[in-house]
């Protein structure tokens, strides 16, 4: 799928060949590669280093065959692409509750312009996926909280994503209990400045990044007192919410990391201070290119009252066009996409102002 494009320059084609010896190398050699570098790690933790390792690989060749310019802080929309793609990765370990509204939510968008992926936690049974979502799940592992498990799914989901399609220029992580607050044209418009084009654009990653949190200190610690230390200090230690649109820049920077996971593995000793999925991201993005990111998240969640780390769940009493319309309110300059926490009954009433509120912008 990757080299079915031809070109008519000779040099082209030798150029391709050269930059893809290495993706051969990683398909072809993937023992005698890891063996030197990683012999002490664990059988799971090989096989998300190889996916990213290749992943990686094929992104460099694609960017030299012009395939995914896209990632640069400022462009024009190329030729090269036409037809830029969302990713939409679905992180869960239930069912896909609210799968008829993203149905919907996608019913009028091109198949040109989004790829859909699932990580669904092996370990829980998952009732038979239909329509855009059938045959979407990717190889996935158990996932748990105050665990690094929820980050490895992130990357796993980013890098599966990168190898799958260099269209894939947007990057949007997205929980079971997600909801969308516009139709799909209105976030892809959003996201790729549609009707800006004559512009210099510049594109961020949507990512809350936050420096003051009253109990960053003992998240900071819950590996034990500077066990961050020497890869990050407390001054650069951020907290954030782990559902997050990426650019592919910032994808191909998560994937390619292999310092900060280093201690963010780490098990914690702390378990109440313990969600390395809220700052390994933003961590790492406001440590390599806080400017590429707006610190904002797309995503809106409601952490009044919020009781063990989980943020205030929304039941069908207080389903309303009023509550999208509320939810939507950011205090940037831009509307919130999507919702968090919704309960799984919440779906008849979300399908009931469907058109009429939810996908009417
Ligand atoms: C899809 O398009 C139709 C016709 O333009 C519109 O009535 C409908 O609300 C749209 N649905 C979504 C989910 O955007
Ligand atoms: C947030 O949750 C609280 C309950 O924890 C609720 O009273 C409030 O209305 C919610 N806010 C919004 C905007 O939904």
């Amino acid at each position: 799928m990757v080299f079915a494009t031809s070109s008519s320059s000779p040099v082209i084609p030798t150029l391709v060949l050269l930059l893809s010896l290495p993706v051969l190398f990683f398909f072809l050699a993937p023992h005698f590669l890891l063996t030197r570098q990683t012999v002490s790690l664990p059988r799971d933790e090989m096989d998300d280093l190889f996916l990213f390792q290749k992943a990686v690989a094929m992104d460099t060749a694609n960017y030299f065959r012009g395939l995914t310019r896209l990632p640069a802080a400022k462009y024009r929309l190329s030729s090269t692409i036409r037809r830029p793609k969302i990713a939409f990765l679905f992180l869960t370990n239930s069912d896909l509750q609210f799968a008829p509204l993203w149905e919907r939510f996608f019913s009028n968008a091109s198949v040109n312009q989004y790829n859909i992926y699932i990580h669904a936690d092996p370990f829980v049974k998952i009732s038979p996926l239909e329509g855009v979502f059938k045959d979407r799940i990717i190889p996935s592992k158990r996932t748990e909280r105050s665990s690094p498990s929820l980050i490895s799914a992130a990357r796993r989901l980013l890098a599966t994503a990168m190898l799958d399609d260099p269209a894939n220029t947007y990057f949007a992580v997205i929980s079971q209990h997600c909801i969308p607050l516009h139709s799909f044209s209105y976030f892809y418009s959003f996201l790729f400045n549609l009707g800006r084009l004559s512009r210099n654009l510049r594109f961020s990653s949507y990512i809350e990044i936050l420096d003051k949190e009253p109990t960053l200190w003992d998240r900071y610690n819950a590996r034990g007192e500077n066990a961050m230390l020497p890869e990050v200090n407390f001054e650069e230690f951020r907290v954030g919410s782990q559902f997050f649109v990426l650019t592919r820049k910032h994808a191909l920077m998560v994937i390619k990391d292999r310092k900060l996971w280093r201690k963010f593995k780490l098990p914690c000793l702390n378990e109440h201070s313990c969600y390395p999925e809220e700052h390994y991201f933003p961590t790492m993005l406001s440590m390599q290119d806080p400017s590429g990111c707006t610190h904002y998240t797309l995503t809106r969640v409601n952490w009044t009252n919020s009781v063990d780390g989980h943020p205030h769940t929304y039941y069908p009493p207080e389903v309303s066009p009023e509550l999208v319309h509320t939810l939507r309110k950011s205090s940037s300059s831009y509307s919130y996409m999507f919702a968090r926490k919704f309960s799984p009954d919440c779906l008849n009433p979300l399908m009931e102002i469907a058109e009429s509120v939810i996908f009417k912008d």
